[in-house]
């Protein structure tokens, strides 16, 4: 029971696309029928986890806050330690205090113990742009268009953990988990254009190229990479055929969800949850 995976996710009720801050965003075309449709698939979604085993903790809607359905974004969680998001723009700086309240009630509970703010002057986006790689025990950290390069410092100094930094160069894959997603077994799936070549060249050296993934432009922009996988099933918006049959080749199944309206906000499967209970291997011992 304790080992089953454990997520957050929002209450869409308050959903919309009302503004613009990334390219996938059209407020002018935006509709009430797109909202309930979001409600539709934010519990398809839901359903989709809990089918895989997990449990999901909801998060009460704010009316004003559409991109509150946006968990990843709260804060990176790893070892029940907690860094709360600074958010680039003022559209969603209104979520940080909602998500600080979710938090202090999350720790009251006991799910989390540690609760850490970033220094002032600094941006970042969260668990979107700090993605815990459970094989090689690292996080990969995404910045430029969201996060600050200088947040990076202070993932490495609370948690203690190896941060492997990768500018992220194009506006419409502006989050690292919309172009980045490690699998289960030491694969990666991901979408090269996005990244600056200095970055690029980090994943090469880093990623062996029998365990890179690389998802086509078509792929990329219906958000399959934006995935959160479980083992070897992997949980995402509905993806080419091309996708499906690449994941099943490295041996994963693929789990669809219809995502349309996510997706004109320019998120989908990952950016739609947090995990809480990622949790680092403990250092080997100095005396094994
Ligand atoms: N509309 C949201 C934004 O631009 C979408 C966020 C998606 N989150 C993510 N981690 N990819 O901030």
């Amino acid at each position: 029971m304790a080992d089953r995976p454990l997520f957050v996710m929002t209450d869409p009720c308050c959903f919309d696309v009302s503004y613009r801050i990334n390219p996938w965003m059209k407020p002018e075309t935006w509709t009430a029928e797109q909202t309930a449709a979001a409600c539709a698939a934010s519990e398809t979604l839901r359903g989709a986890l809990e089918a895989e085993g997990a449990r999901v903790e909801t998060i009460g809607a704010v009316k004003g806050l559409p991109d509150l359905v946006f968990p990843a974004n709260a804060a990176v969680v790893l070892d029940r330690k907690v860094l709360l998001a600074r958010f680039r723009y003022p559209e969603r700086q209104g979520e940080e205090a909602v998500f600080r309240a979710v938090f202090h009630r999350l720790k009251a509970r006991g799910l989390v113990d540690e609760i850490h703010d970033l220094p002032d002057g600094l941006f970042h986006e969260g668990a979107g742009d700090a993605i815990w790689d459970r094989d090689r025990q690292l996080f990969w950290a995404g910045f430029g268009p969201r996060s600050s390069r200088g947040a990076l410092p202070v993932l490495r100094k609370t948690f203690g953990q190896e941060i492997v930094p990768l500018e992220l160069a194009s506006d419409r894959f502006y989050h690292l988990d919309t172009c980045f997603c490690p699998l289960a077994g030491g694969k990666v799936l991901y979408y090269p254009p996005a990244f600056s070549p200095e970055a690029q060249a980090t994943i090469l050296s880093r990623v062996a190229e029998a365990d890179r993934i690389v998802a086509s432009d078509e792929e990329a922009a219906a958000f399959c990479v934006n995935a959160v996988n479980l083992g070897e099933r992997v949980v995402m918006a509905r993806p080419p055929q091309s996708l499906r049959e690449k994941l099943q080749a490295h041996g994963y199944t693929v789990v669809a969800v219809d995502l349309d309206p996510f997706i004109l906000s320019g998120g989908a499967a990952y950016c739609m949850t947090l995990r809480l209970d990622r949790a680092s291997a403990p250092a080997a011992s100095v005396l094994a």
